[in-house]
């Protein structure tokens, strides 16, 4: 790590990726502890997880470091993928680096989907009816798959125990795989940083010894560094730990505290809040709204056909696809048109260096609007996850079918918007103030 050279002006934002790493540790950790003592039963799980909780020494803590562990993953990887965003980490020559990410965050979502279920509370069971049903509206396998996925023709404790399985052992175990992968991956071609100069490259000013005049040994100033913000971040996670592990059923939600019932169904599904974004552009997906997807394709085909400079056959293939896509979103069910939609908000991410067509990485030196267009981003985001916790509303519907209309407007619109303005001119070397 002394060996190592990592550009010397890293900030706030570079905290998150070492951050991440502890908080996986963390979950491994506590996670070992917690198998020791829950049953994967649904006769006794809910009982064994109240009895973590109140009979076995320091299991609640365990519990508590576990549950909000869970939440501060999300929250440290959330902040980690918006500094690649706004810094253009995901671009050359880091494109693995960031294809690793996504994938590491598809796992992670896999894993606290399945995690989820444990607990076998009201939430923890009906969430998983609700999200396992999904799959059910795929045409053609979806109701087999639903049916495999579950290993019943309910959630039961069939399902408790695939789901223990592959929480415990075979997810953690790919997600080890792509930590190291998106590391090593990192490690090859060196860090970006908030200038997005890069300080390595041929071109790059390096002394005698072909040293990066612009890096700084890992160890000691990161390690110090990293060490700092794992101190900030202890103390708000043992705050949360100790004063609201809960967090206003944010991080535990309420009706998780009462055993699953298969015979009733909570009023109100809502699932964990680091999945809410993503649920209200399921739920904006209404068969109304299917005709507003449908413009979309009807727009983008008139476009690509009136743009073309290729042959005719080309456009009539563009023509042919249109029509065949619009007679698809017309005959299967919206719910499905749902699912595509939520799953395709996390696989766009991993087209992102290929969108961005903006000849500068960083934000720094982008034109003074698009920092505008990622501040709307961020809200926009939080605001579907706040309307993904609430029970749907007609205004609901309508904000969150805006809102991803946004979401993905803002990634297939990029290779257009990314170009366009006065970009500021980008330094030869790293802009760095010592405090
Ligand atoms: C378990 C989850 C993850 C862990 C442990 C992790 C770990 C790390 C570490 C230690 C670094 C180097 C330090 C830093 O730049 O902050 C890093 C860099 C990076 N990570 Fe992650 N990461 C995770 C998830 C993700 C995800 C989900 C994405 C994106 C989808 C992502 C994208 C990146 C990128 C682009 C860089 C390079 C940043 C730069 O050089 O500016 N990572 N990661």
């Amino acid at each position: 790590m002394s060996e190592y050279n990592a550009p010397k002006n890293f900030n706030f934002w570079y905290f998150f990726g070492s951050l991440a790493l502890l908080v996986l540790v963390i979950q491994i950790v506590t996670g070992i502890f917690l198998v020791m003592h829950y049953k994967p039963d649904a006769a006794k799980a809910f009982e064994s997880v109240e009895y973590i909780m109140r009979d076995v020494p320091w299991g609640w803590l365990v519990r508590y470091m576990h549950s909000t562990g869970a939440s501060a993953f999300f929250v440290v990887v959330y902040l980690h993928m918006y500094r690649g965003l706004i810094y253009g980490s995901y671009r050359a020559p880091r494109e693995l680096v960031w294809i690793f990410g996504c994938a590491i965050f598809l796992v992670l979502m896999a894993e606290a989907f399945m995690g989820y279920l444990l607990p076998w509370g009201q939430m923890s069971y009906w969430g998983a009816q609700v999200i396992v049903n999904l799959f059910a509206a795929i045409p053609f396998v979806g109701p087999d798959l639903a049916l495999l996925i579950r290993g019943d023709y309910v959630v039961s404790d069939a399902t408790l125990n695939r789901f223990f399985s592959f929480h415990v052992i075979a997810v953690p175990l790919v997600l080890l795989g792509l930590v190291a992968a998106h590391i090593l991956a990192l490690h090859d071609v060196g860090s970006n940083n908030p200038d997005g100069v890069e300080i390595k490259g041929p071109n790059a000013p390096k002394d005698a010894n072909g040293k990066p005049l612009d890096g700084i040994p890992f160890h000691p100033y990161y390690s110090v560094h990293d060490m700092f913000g794992v101190a900030v971040f202890l103390m708000v996670f043992s705050a949360i730990i100790f004063f609201a592990p809960e967090l206003g059923g944010y991080f535990l939600e309420y009706n998780n505290f009462i055993p699953a019932d298969p015979l009733k169904t909570p009023a109100h599904i809502a699932p964990v809040w680091y999945f809410t974004p993503f649920y209200s552009m399921l739920r904006a997906i209404t068969s109304e709204m299917v005709y507003a997807l449908i413009a979309c394709v009807v727009l983008a085909a008139g476009y690509g056909v009136l743009k073309s400079r290729l042959a005719g056959l080309f456009k009539a293939v563009v023509v042919v696809a249109a029509v065949i896509a619009i007679v698809l979103m017309l005959s299967i069910d919206a719910k499905f048109w749902g699912v595509l939609v939520m799953g395709g908000a996390v696989i766009i991410l991993f087209f992102l260096p290929w969108l961005d067509k903006s000849p500068v990485k960083s934000i720094r030196y982008r034109p003074g609007w698009h920092k505008w267009v990622y501040g709307v981003f961020v809200v926009n985001f939080i605001v579907l996850a706040y309307l993904g916790v609430q029970p749907p509303s007609p205004t609901g519907e309508r904000v969150s079918q805006l809102g991803t209309l946004f979401y993905f407007g803002f990634f297939l619109l990029m290779p257009w918007w990314s170009r366009l303005g006065e970009f500021k001119p980008v330094p030869e070397r790293i802009t760095f103030a010592a405090h």
